[in-house]
């Protein structure tokens, strides 16, 4: 199993802005093998990007989460996954004339109006669409860690500064949660970059699987390379932790989506920091004992 160190807070002072590095391997513990994160929250299990869907995984016993996060009309962060709400709401039933319901073309109380559970099943009617704010506060009740998706952010400039004043104003950019309790992660290398720039000591996530040949150009500013299972091996995920990070750490790996034993075991043996996936109940026990 790779080797990390769980290292102790470090802080470092840089131009005058105190930078807490992030230190704490996404790794659970060195011999607990890679930590698993519940993709939209447990969402095998309740709807995703709930606050039913990260209860489900605190029922579970899971700590670290995965969300989603856009931003409505009216400029309010809100936690769901795709660029339009029909997937996951009721929406086309309750606003017909609205086509092609894009999240940026309604309004926060709109949506708010909408059932996102009962797509899923019966027992979650009249489930909503949690706002960044609710969402957040939820998974600080649950004691929970995040990694947060900043989702599409091409439609939505400036979702990077918004992002960290919500985590800022609900207190997740204090030293503790940057040292281990928040990644922030997204498809866009220029979003990722941003989010860097703005607050250096937050943790970054890229996601993707870039070639080993950027690698060095994304370590300037991510601490993460965060790729689908189905691109990655044992060399990539090697040459992934060849390289150091922002903060002077090597590089991790989270990857996804792993939902089944199999390839839970095939990608912990290529060594990867952590799983994420609908399913953290089945790759736990896949990955007893790594
Ligand atoms: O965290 C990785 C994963 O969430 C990226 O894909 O489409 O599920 O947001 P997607
Ligand atoms: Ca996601």
């Amino acid at each position: 199993m790779h080797a990390r160190v769980a290292a102790a807070t470090t802080a470092a002072l840089l131009g005058g802005t105190v930078l807490i590095l992030p230190t704490t391997s996404a790794h659970a513990a060195d011999d607990e093998g890679p930590v698993v994160v519940a993709h939209r929250g447990a969402s095998a299990y309740a709807p995703e990007n709930t606050l039913a869907a990260v209860d489900k995984a605190d029922d579970l016993g899971f700590i670290w989460v995965e969300n989603d996060v856009q931003r409505t009309k009216d400029g309010v962060l809100v936690v769901v996954h795709d660029a339009t709400l029909t997937r996951t709401t009721d929406v086309e039933k309750v606003y017909p004339d609205r086509a092609p319901w894009r999240v940026a073309d309604f309004t926060a109380k709109e949506i708010s109006r909408l059932d996102a559970g009962s797509w899923f099943g019966r027992r979650y009617a009249g489930t909503r669409v949690p706002t960044l704010k609710q969402y957040m506060n939820r998974i600080s009740r649950n004691h929970q860690k995040l990694v947060l998706e900043i989702k599409n952010p091409e439609l939505y400039p400036g979702i990077e500064r918004q992002t960290l004043k919500v985590l800022s104003n609900e207190g997740w950019l204090d030293p503790g949660h940057l040292r281990s309790r928040l990644i922030v992660q997204s498809f866009s290398p220029d979003s990722v970059r941003t989010v860097h720039d703005l607050r250096p000591g937050v943790k970054t996530a890229l996601l993707g699987t870039p070639s080993v040949a950027n690698l060095p150009a994304y370590s300037r500013f991510a601490d993460q390379i965060n790729s689908s299972h189905s691109t990655i091996s044992t060399g990539y995920v090697a040459a992934v932790h060849a390289f150091d990070g922002p903060h002077g750490k090597p590089l991790e790996i989270l990857t996804w989506t792993v939902d089944d034993a199999r390839t839970a075991r095939r990608v912990a043996g290529y060594d990867v920091d952590g799983v994420i996936t609908n399913r953290p109940d089945v790759v736990r026990r896949a990955l007893s004992g790594y």
